[in-house]
């Protein structure tokens, strides 16, 4: 991932961001950071960037053109258009959920402002997002920016030790964290709580999640009643979870926002990967949910996910007479949820050893791209979305005799979405090698393992019996937006 910055002190970024764990990113090549000095791109002998408000009134403006040439000789480096974000206490305000739809993009720009403002002509010409870090006002964007970008490189593969501790933190992330002790175990005559010596794990989970509870409770009760919520919701959800595993799971590792909860049905967004699920209970009730989504408020959604038949048959027309896009736009596509039920670990298989790729390490990368290309014509798209997959870290290679023989893709919400075997090494255990390594590993983040099947994959799916997944007894369907781009 790479940082842009454009500032008027390029070195309290540079020094602040190269320290730490950002700085160990940065030197081995995890994160990128290029600052722009604004002031290098002023035109007079002082190299003055301000000037006063038109209108009247206290402090300087920062122009245009100074601005616009510093976007500009950055703009030029990059592939594709990036976001530009501008920090300012008037814009969205920061969160986790923010944090990590931003952690998707490649690069990121950052303009941040100093003085009274900057000339809004420049604002409208490049800013794509306005966000605040919280209502109070800084002396400048700089502060601001180094939070956003803190909060986000720790969301970055390969930024923290543990590649999953951020990616997949516990299950209680909607709560405060409990409280934590290190040596000695009595300081002061204070005592560290007991079940945490205990050396019972179940002990100690029951113990740090009453914690929490006891502490959002107390010090954020508005934290608490929406997590309570959510609760509820999880719990209506298990009546029938092998169809609902994808929303379960999204709830429980609080990527998705909960839109509706009522008697007439669950709709749960989340907004960072621009995807809308929906559950109803019947079609009248379906129809206004995707009414609803279809408003003003909630656009753009490139992604619905329909727990249910009727929903997928009125979908595509709600959508098009609300006219969020021609009809053509958008493509159906039914599949049968599996879920891994069981706690218990699969036995490891040594047809392959399993380990997850790199997608900085080019040797590896050549390795993919050969595997894939035995994929048929056709099938450009899936290699395209492999790669990005592979790219984002969310990529597991099975090797045997030293060779690349099989892949298997995680997407964006940790569900296997893409396991391919190359055409010359198969029936060979090296698929079910690679879907024992990934169901373990998701067990060990405390996760209830799930994929979704396309119907005509009948290998696959006898693949899931065999290895103990348990089909829905309906499939689900997806709606996507093919003019919009989304991360799904
Ligand atoms: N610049 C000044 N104050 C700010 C804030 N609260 N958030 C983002 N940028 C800012």
């Amino acid at each position: 991932m790479r940082f842009h910055v454009l500032t008027l002190f390029p070195e309290l970024i540079d020094r602040a961001f190269g320290t730490s764990i950002t700085g160990r990113a940065l030197e081995r090549g995890n994160l990128e950071l290029h600052t722009v000095n604004i002031r290098d791109y002023a035109k007079n002998k002082h190299n003055k960037v301000d000037d006063y408000p038109y209108g009247g009134g206290a402090g300087m403006v920062m122009q245009a053109e100074p601005v616009y040439q510093a976007y500009e000789s950055v703009r030029k480096t990059c592939a594709h258009r990036p976001r530009v974000i501008y920090v300012t206490p008037q814009g969205r305000v920061f969160r986790q959920n923010l944090a990590r739809e931003l952690a998707r993009e490649e690069e990121l720009i950052f303009l941040c402002g100093h003085y009274e403002g900057v000339d809004e002509r420049v604002l409208e010409e490049i800013v794509t997002d306005f966000i605040s870090i919280g209502d109070y006002v800084l002396t400048g964007g700089e502060l601001a920016a180094l939070v956003i970008m803190d909060a986000v490189s720790r969301l970055a593969p390969g930024v923290l030790n543990n590649e999953d501790s951020a990616e997949f933190e516990s299950f209680h992330r909607s709560l405060l964290e409990y409280p934590q002790y290190s040596r000695p175990e009595v300081w002061r005559e204070k005592q560290v709580p007991k079940e945490l010596l205990s050396g019972n794990h179940r002990r100690i989970e029951v113990w740090r999640l009453g914690q929490a509870e006891k502490r959002t409770r107390e010090r954020r009760p508005d934290l608490y009643r929406e997590y309570e919520r959510r609760r509820a919701c999880e719990r209506e959800l298990l009546r029938n979870k092998l169809l609902h595993m994808d929303m379960l799971e999204n709830l429980r590792t609080d990527r998705a926002q909960v839109l509706q909860f009522d008697e007439t049905g669950i709709m749960l967004l989340d907004d960072g990967r621009g995807v809308c699920y929906v559950s109803a209970r019947e079609p009248q009730a379906g129809r206004s949910m995707l009414e609803k989504i279809s408003g003003q408020e909630y656009d753009p959604v490139p992604v619905l996910v329909l727990h249910q038949e009727f929903l997928a048959e009125t979908a595509e027309k709600v959508l098009s007479e609300t006219a969020k896009g021609r009809p053509g736009d958008w493509e159906l596509e039914s599949r049968l949820p599996y879920v891994y039920t069981q706690r218990n670990p699969l036995p490891r298989r040594y047809e392959a050893e399993v380990v997850r790729l790199e997608g900085s390490h080019d040797g590896q990368k050549r390795a993919v791209g050969l595997l894939l290309s035995d994929l048929p014509k056709g099938e450009d798209r899936r290699k395209q979305e492999a790669l990005k997959s592979l790219a984002q870290g969310r990529m597991y290679g099975g090797f045997s005799e030293g060779k690349l023989k099989g892949i298997l893709a995680q997407n964006q919400m940790g569900a296997l979405d893409f396991l391919y075997v190359g055409e010359a090494f198969r029936r060979r255990g090296i698929g079910r090698a690679l879907e024992t390594a990934f169901i373990n590993r998701l067990l060990e983040q405390g996760r209830t393992p799930y994929l979704w099947v396309k119907q005509e994959n009948e290998a696959l799916q006898a693949l899931q019996e065999n290895l103990g997944l348990c089909p829905a007894k309906s499939p689900l369907w997806i709606l996507k937006n093919s003019a919009k781009n989304s991360g799904f």
